[in-house]
C-alpha cells in the first residue's frame, strides 16, 4: 500500500501557533522524512464557506495567507502539492454520493461540529452545508488515498467519521476507499495551546493568539500579558503550575538547549518548575524565558515568509499547479468510485449490452 499523507485548514484567518504545535510542526517533520510517496496540504475554502457563506471576501483574502504561512513554516513546494479545496470539483461529487452512506443521526453525534454550532450560536439555523462538512472532508481525504492524515486533537471525530464512510463504502459497492488514520502530536501539551487569557482554546474571536507572523514587538507585549497564576503576587510566593499559561507554554516548546541557551541557571523545565513551586522566581523571568523561545523559533519563520511575501508570482504558481496536480488525482479515484457504484455509463458499451442480455 502507498504512503499518501493529507490535511488541511480552513483559511478563515492567519494560522497561529496553536497551530503550528498542533499540526503544522508535524507536517515539517513527516515532509522532511520522506517516508511517504505522496503529501498534500489543501486550502479548504469551500468547507470556510460553510458557515461564512455571506463572507466570500474573508475567505478569498485569506487564501494566500494561509499559502505563507504553510511556506514560511517549511513546507517545501518540491515536496509537498499545496491545493485549494474548490479547484478540485471532484471533491463535491463524491460528497454527494458518500452523503447517501451516513445517517443524520450520526452526524449530530460528531462532537468537534456540536461544539462548533454551539459557539456559533446557530441555534435552529445551522446551515445544511455546515451540519454535513464532515462528511465533504472524508471525500477530500479519500479522494487521494490518504491514509496519513497529520492533525490537531479536534479533527479526530472527522477521521473517524471518514474511517466509517470507507468501511462502508467498500462493503456496499467495492474495495476502493482507504481508511485514514490521523497522526497527532506526540508532546500532549501540544495537542491544544490555551489562548494567552488562559482561555483552553487560541482564537481569533477571542483575541488570544500569537500569530506566526507577529513580530517581535508583538510576540513580547503579548507574552507579556499571558495568564499566569493569580496567586503568585510576590516573587517569593510560591508559584502554580497548574493552568499557568506560561507553564503551558513551556511544555510545549522548551528543550533542553533552550535551557542551555537561556536560562543556564536550570538544566530543565522539570527543575525550573520545581523552582516556581517553592517560590523566589519572578513571573517576568519565565515570561522572558518564553519569549526568548518562541523568538528562536519564529525568527526562521518570519525569514522565510519575507522571501515569500516578495515573491507572490511563485506563491500564486505554487497553488496553481498543486491545484491541477490535486484534480488529476481525485478524479482517478472518482473514476473508481463511479465504477464501483455502477454509475458509469459510457466508458464501454457493457449498459447496452446488459439491457440486450436482459431482455
Ligand atoms: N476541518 C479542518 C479545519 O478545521 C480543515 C480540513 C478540511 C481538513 N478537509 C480536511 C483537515 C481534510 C484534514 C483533512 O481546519
Amino acid at each position: 500500500m502507498k504512503n499518501i499523507v493529507l490535511t488541511g485548514d480552513r483559511p478563515t484567518g492567519n494560522l497561529h501557533i496553536g497551530h503550528y504545535v498542533g499540526s503544522l510542526k508535524n507536517r515539517v517533520k513527516i515532509q522532511n522524512e520522506g517516508q511517504y510517496d505522496d503529501m498534500f496540504i489543501m486550502i479548504a475554502d469551500a468547507q470556510a464557506l460553510t458557515d461564512n457563506a455571506d463572507n466570500p471576501r474573508k475567505i478569498r483574502d485569506n487564501i494566500l495567507n494561509v499559502a505563507l504561512d504553510y511556506l514560511s513554516v517549511g513546507i517545501d513546494p518540491k515536496k509537498v502539492h499545496i491545493f485549494i479545496q474548490s479547484e478540485v470539483n471532484e471533491l463535491t461529487e463524491l460528497a454527494f454520493y458518500y452523503q447517501n452512506l451516513v445517517t443524520v443521526s450520526r452526524l449530530q453525534r460528531n462532537p468537534t461540529v456540536k461544539q462548533e454550532i454551539k459557539s456559533r450560536k446557530f441555534k435552529e439555523s445551522i446551515p445544511v452545508g455546515f451540519f454535513t462538512y464532515p462528511i465533504s472532508q472524508a471525500a477530500d481525504i479519500t479522494a487521494f488515498k490518504a491514509n496519513i492524515i497529520p492533525v490537531g486533537v479536534d479533527q479526530l471525530p472527522m477521521i473517524e467519521q471518514t474511517r466509517e464512510i470507507v468501511r462502508s463504502f467498500n462493503h456496499t459497492y467495492k474495495e476502493v476507499l482507504v481508511e485514514p488514520n490521523a497522526i497527532l502530536p506526540s508532546n500532549s501539551a501540544c495537542l491544544r495551546l490555551p489562548g494567552i487569557d488562559g482561555n483552553a482554546k487560541m482564537s481569533k474571536s477571542l483575541d488570544n493568539c500569537i500569530y506566526l507572523k507577529d513580530d517581535s514587538k508583538e510576540v513580547k507585549k503579548k507574552v507579556f500579558s499571558m495568564y499566569t497564576d493569580p496567586l503568585h503576587i510576590n516573587v517569593s510566593d510560591p508559584g502554580h503550575i497548574k493552568d499557568n499559561t506560561v507553564f503551558t507554554y513551556l511544555d510545549a516548546f522548551s528543550t533542553e538547549e533552550d535551557f542551555r541557551l537561556f536560562y543556564p541557571e536550570f538544566k530543565n523545565l522539570d527543575e525550573l518548575k520545581k523552582a516556581y513551586q517553592k517560590g523566589g522566581i519572578g513571573d517576568m523571568k519565565i515570561k522572558n524565558f518564553l519569549y526568548q523561545i518562541l523568538e528562536k523559533e519564529l525568527n526562521p519563520i518570519r525569514e522565510k515568509r519575507k522571501y515569500y511575501e516578495q515573491h507572490l508570482d511563485e506563491v500564486y504558481q505554487i497553488l496553481k499547479e498543486g491545484s491541477l496536480y490535486a484534480k488529476q488525482k481525485a478524479n482517478q479515484t472518482l473514476t473508481m468510485v463511479k465504477q464501483a457504484m455502477q454509475i458509469d455509463y459510457f466508458t464501454n458499451d457493457n449498459l447496452k449490452k446488459e439491457f440486450l442480455n436482459n431482455k
